[in-house]
C-alpha cells in the first residue's frame, strides 16, 4: 500500500482549503445533521479497488481513467453554516467519504463555528491535527496529559496528586494554527459575535473522534460514574440520566462566556 505520510501534504491541504474561499457543494449533506458532514455516498467499487491497490501505478490506473479529469481526487467541503445559536458544523473528508484518501495518511476538516460556538472537548485517537483559523477568531484549548508517575498508584511512587489537570490555551486568528497532538483532549471556542472558519489537517485518513463528556456519561453503570467522580452528592441517578440525554453531539454554545469573553481571553 502506498503511504503518503508527510506533514508537507497536510500543510498543502490547508493552503488549498484556504484558497477555496467559497466551497462548492459537490457532495451534498443534510443540514439538520448532528454537526458533521454526513456524506457517505462514496462509490463502494472505487473504495474496494483502492483498498486492493498495491502500488502507486495501480492507484493511478484506478483514479485517473479519464485524464485530464481529476474529479476522483477532489473533494468539495460544503459551507455548512447554520443559524446562530447552534454552535457550528464541520465538513470532514476521510476514507469514508473520499476514497482517494485510502492508502494515504491525511484527512481534512473545514469547520464553521458560530458566534459563541464551542467545538466540545474531544480527541482524535488516530491522528495529530493542525487546526488553522482562516476567518474570525477561536480559542484553542489543550488539556495536558498526566506526567509519568502521576497516572496511577505505582509501587514505590507517591500516590498521584489530586486536583485539576493543567491545560494550555491560545487565541487563534489570521491564519494562526495550533497543533492538537494525537489522542489528547482539546476544544475550540469562538468568543466573538462573528462566525469563524477553520481548516484542520490530520495525519491519518481515519482520524476518528472521541467525545469526552459523551463517552464518560453514556453507558457506564451509575455506580461506576459516581465512584469515578468522587461520589459527588450532586450526581445521583436522576442527574446522570439528565446528563446522558443532554450531552451535545459535537457543538455547543456558551452564551454567558461569550458575552464576557473580553474579560477572559
Ligand atoms: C457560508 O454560508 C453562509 C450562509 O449562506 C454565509 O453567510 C457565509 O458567508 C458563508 N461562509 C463562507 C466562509 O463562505
Ligand atoms: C474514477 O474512478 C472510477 C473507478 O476507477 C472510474 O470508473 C472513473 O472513470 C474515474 N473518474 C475519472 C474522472 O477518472
Ligand atoms: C488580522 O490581520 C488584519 C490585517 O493585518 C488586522 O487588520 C486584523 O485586526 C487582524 N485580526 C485579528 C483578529 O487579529
Amino acid at each position: 500500500m502506498v503511504q503518503l505520510r508527510s506533514l508537507a501534504h497536510a500543510v498543502a491541504l490547508i493552503a488549498i482549503a484556504a484558497a477555496a474561499a467559497v466551497p462548492l457543494a459537490r457532495h451534498k449533506s443534510d443540514p439538520s445533521h448532528n454537526g458533521f458532514n454526513s456524506n457517505t455516498n462514496a462509490d463502494p467499487a472505487l473504495k474496494a479497488a483502492l483498498t486492493g491497490a498495491t502500488s502507486y501505478n495501480d492507484r493511478q490506473a484506478i483514479l485517473f481513467t479519464n485524464p485530464p479529469d481529476a474529479s476522483n481526487i477532489t473533494f468539495s467541503y460544503i459551507n455548512n453554516t447554520v443559524t446562530d445559536g447552534t454552535g457550528g458544523t464541520i465538513a470532514l473528508s476521510t476514507v469514508n467519504n473520499f476514497p482517494a484518501l485510502i492508502g494515504t495518511e491525511v484527512a481534512m476538516a473545514i469547520g464553521f463555528v458560530n458566534p459563541c460556538g464551542l467545538n466540545v472537548p474531544h480527541s482524535h485517537p488516530r491522528a495529530n491535527e493542525i487546526l488553522t483559523v482562516i476567518q474570525g477568531k477561536l480559542i484553542g484549548g489543550l488539556i495536558l496529559e498526566l506526567n509519568n508517575g502521576n497516572t496511577g498508584h505505582i509501587v514505590g511512587q507517591p500516590a498521584p496528586a489530586k486536583g485539576p489537570i493543567p491545560q494550555v490555551t491560545a487565541t487563534l486568528s489570521n491564519y494562526t494554527g495550533m497543533l492538537f497532538p494525537q489522542g489528547e483532549t482539546h476544544f475550540q471556542f469562538n468568543p466573538t459575535c462573528e462566525p469563524a472558519l477553520f481548516a484542520a489537517a490530520f495525519d491519518s485518513s481515519d482520524p476518528g473522534r472521541t467525545q469526552i463528556a459523551r463517552n464518560f456519561f453514556s453507558n457506564m453503570p451509575d455506580e461506576v460514574l459516581l465512584a469515578s467522580s468522587g461520589d459527588l452528592e450532586v450526581l445521583d441517578a436522576k442527574r446522570i440520566a439528565e446528563f446522558r440525554n443532554n450531552i451535545p453531539t459535537a457543538f455547543a454554545v456558551i452564551m454567558e462566556e461569550c458575552a464576557v469573553s473580553a474579560l477572559h481571553y
